[in-house]
């Protein structure tokens, strides 16, 4: 498979790329976020660079190495994630989001750390974060291609074609989540590439050799938007 990989497929395109969790302070020593490795978005990074384009990586706090080439802009809350993917967003051709962003952040940053009180049960408040990939979608005329993930648990299509049509994505990854074999923290992953009239399934591989062969496809359907 890897000699399929076409070297020269996205040659003079500048392909931005988010990648890992997001981390959502509630004081100085604490936050909220997931479990993602950001291993999907890294390779995708590695693939997109070896694929002739010019790659910005927007990573959360990950332990990965940032491939070669490859430019990385560290980032921990979603705020920061979607100010840097709007930064530069006019030379972006392929904006691709594999970022586990928080959906929500708490609604105030505690200045001191926070005292475990008397009570037994104490609640949040959390407010929405910006939706990154929608916004980018949205931009207008001069969007960049436009590809989000989807990580479900079931109704692993359905779910994803409807996560496509309201962010108004060119692209969605669908990730199901619940095979323990694949997904978040797993070295492997199994896909589906969904587009508004056509699905391509990638069946189980290394998330390094998917991210190939996704960026092949990603790159195929490209090319096809802007003949
Ligand atoms: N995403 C984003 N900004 C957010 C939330 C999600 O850019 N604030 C992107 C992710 O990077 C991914 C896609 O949107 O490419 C779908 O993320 P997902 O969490 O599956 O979708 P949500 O719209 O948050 O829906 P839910 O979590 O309720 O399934
Ligand atoms: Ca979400």
């Amino acid at each position: 498979a890897a000699e399929q990989f076409e070297y020269g497929a996205l040659a003079g395109k500048h392909v931005v790329i988010t990648a890992g969790p997001t981390r959502e302070p509630l004081d100085p020593v604490r936050y909220i976020s997931n479990h993602s490795s950001g291993k999907m978005g890294y390779a995708l990074a590695e693939a997109a660079a070896d694929a002739g384009a010019s790659v910005r990586l927007i990573s959360g706090p990950v332990t990965l190495q940032v491939p070669p080439r490859v430019d990385c802009i560290q980032v921990e809350t979603a705020e920061q994630m979607l100010a840097a993917s709007l930064d530069d967003i006019d030379r972006c051709d392929l904006f691709i989001a594999a970022a586990a962003v928080a959906d929500y952040r708490p609604v105030a940053v505690e200045e001191h750390k926070i005292k475990k009180g008397s009570e037994e049960i104490m609640e949040l408040r959390l407010t929405k974060n910006p939706d990154i990939v929608a916004t980018v979608a949205g931009l207008g005329a001069q969007r960049p291609y436009t590809v989000g993930f989807a990580a479900e648990t079931r109704d692993v299509i359905g779910y994803a074609r409807s996560k496509l049509i309201r962010k108004g994505l060119d692209l969605i990854v669908a990730n199901d989540v619940s095979n323990p074999e694949i997904g978040f923290n797993s070295d492997d992953n199994a896909v589906t590439l969904v587009s508004a009239d056509d699905e391509v399934s990638l069946p189980q591989a290394s998330k390094r050799q998917l991210a190939r062969r996704l960026i092949e496809q990603i790159a195929q359907h490209y090319k096809q938007s802007t003949k």
